[in-house]
């Protein structure tokens, strides 16, 4: 049946989104819902959802509110990969988000790790009506000054940091899994041209990894839920246990090409690999003459306070491949690839290509991102912030010592690690106007923008000591918001 939008309704739409301001006056729903104060004819759950909603600042708009009857009409168009809490964003602004009805949220989930420098960073927004206006597109038939120059900035900022000291040329393309798929195949032929017979083949990867959706991507992505829909994955992946050094010698062989693992896993959990383990790896990959890949897609480009989570290492535990995406276009979509001359050596003209990757928009965009995100005065506030988070997690365990069994992670990629499912405590947040996500088995997880202030740290922990005291010492039922957990199985 059509659902459709009332001539009313889509006007107070346009209303709500013509009236988005950070500063001026909000509508609400509660204040929308004070006018229409339940009768004596509207059941008692009504009378409830009214007292519950006029004790929250964000209410999810309910299913007769203009948000929902535009989500109604537009899903029956949208394939149904995704399942989305109900508010619908409309504007961004540093670290808040506005929906369609002008409620406002501190956003602790920087989309995933990606708006590093917060929502719609105005010299990005000036930078793209620019080069928007000069030239978007051409494809790799033709040069063009952006791809060459990011290449070059993310190679320089990445040796002067200190990380991947034989950083030395990039392929640029869409998105992380893509950069993950090249990496990928430049680890398959490296190790074609090592064993043409083609025995050395193999990648390996780790459990509670996340590397992407694509078949390559997902293949080394050893999560039932996401690769038992499309088996069989692609011939030739091994999987082993994230942190354990002692099966390394049993699992990367002569036959193994390629090790790709996550200096930090995000979606598996916030799960920090030891150096030990790193170095373990760089040890054996040699051994064998393996390519060894960081996926730095989530955990790297300063989130830690380093430009490169694996920064700490020794040279001698460095990779050959670093794929990195997400903050490299702080919401543009955009990846890139790194690879030391042993590996560009090995990938000539024709073995791989994209239509839209290294496109003048894109790099022109992640060449000012880079920049700012390299800057020490950037990297050092993630520290400093991180202590903030730190010592609001310290007062959560102690006031809800039951529930909260563990801190993880570096920087601003954090994990609170929860004895229960984290779900209702995400819903409630919301409701009073903070965005968190969660990942692993009952965790949560805060990767805010960068560049957010102590005070927004604050305010947002806050709001999720009071989140976590509803759900957790209150009667009152908080539904668990689906779709925000990666890693949980299937129909939950
Ligand atoms: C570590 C890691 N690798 C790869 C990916 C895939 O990136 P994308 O969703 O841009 O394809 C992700 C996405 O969450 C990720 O966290």
């Amino acid at each position: 049946m059509a659902l459709r939008i009332s001539t009313r309704r889509s006007s107070a739409i346009c209303n709500c989104v013509a009236s988005v301001s950070s500063r001026g006056p909000r509508f609400t729903r509660r204040n929308a819902s004070a006018m229409a104060v339940p009768t004596s004819s509207q059941s008692e759950k009504a009378g409830n959802d009214f007292n519950r909603e006029a004790s929250l600042s964000n209410p999810d708009p309910p299913t007769d509110s203009p948000t929902a009857a535009m989500v109604g009409e537009h899903t029956k168009y949208m394939v149904a990969t995704y399942v989305r809490p109900p508010p619908m964003m409309v504007k961004g602004e540093g670290c808040y988000l506005w929906d369609i009805e002008n409620r406002r949220y501190l956003d602790f989930t920087a989309g995933i790790a990606v708006n590093a420098l917060g929502h719609c960073d105005p010299e990005m927004a000036k930078l793209m009506g620019q080069q928007a206006r000069t030239l978007i597109h051409t494809s790799n038939l033709y040069h063009n000054p952006w791809t060459g120059a990011l290449s070059q900035l993310l190679i320089s900022k990445t040796r002067e940091s200190g990380s991947m000291h034989e950083a030395s040329k990039v392929f640029i393309c869409n998105s992380g899994s893509e950069a993950n798929e090249a990496a990928i195949k430049f680890a398959r032929k490296v190790g074609k041209i090592l064993q043409p017979s083609g025995e050395q083949h193999e990648i390996v990867s780790f459990n509670n990894s996340f590397h992407g959706r694509t078949m390559g991507s997902l293949s080394a992505t050893p999560n039932p839920k996401y690769q038992k829909p499309f088996g069989p994955m692609i011939p030739g992946f091994k999987y082993g246990i994230y942190n354990d050094e002692s099966s390394l010698k049993d699992l990367i062989t002569e036959k193994t090409c390629g090790v790709i693992v996550e200096p930090i896993q995000g979606e598996g959990g916030v799960n920090v690999a030891t150096s030990s383990f790193l170095q373990a790896l760089r040890n054996r990959c040699n051994e064998v003459g393996a390519v060894l890949i960081y996926d730095e897609i989530q955990c790297g480009l300063s989130r830690t306070g380093q430009l490169w989570a694996h920064q700490n290492l020794p040279a001698s535990a460095h990779p050959d491949i670093l794929t990195t995406a997400k903050a490299l276009g702080n919401g543009f979509p955009i990846g890139a690839t790194m690879v030391t001359e042993e590996v560009a050596k090995c990938v000539v003209t024709g073995d791989h290509g994209t239509t839209f990757g290294g496109n003048p928009l894109a790099c022109r965009l992640a060449h000012y991102i880079i920049s700012r995100l390299s800057e020490p005065g950037l990297q050092r506030g993630v520290l400093e912030k991180e202590k903030i988070f730190r010592a609001g997690f310290e007062r959560l365990q102690k006031r809800f010592p039951d529930a909260v069994s563990e801190v993880r992670g570096r920087g601003l990629i954090l994990g609170l690690q929860l004895t229960q499912d984290p779900t209702p405590i995400v819903t409630a947040a919301r409701e009073r106007g903070l965005l968190v996500i969660t990942c692993g088995t009952n965790t949560l997880r805060f990767v805010p923008p960068l560049v957010i202030s102590g005070e927004e740290i604050e305010e947002g922990l806050g709001i999720l000591e009071q989140a976590m005291d509803v759900v957790l010492n209150s009667q009152e039922h908080v539904p668990g918001t689906r779709g925000q957990q990666e890693m949980a199985p299937r129909g939950r």
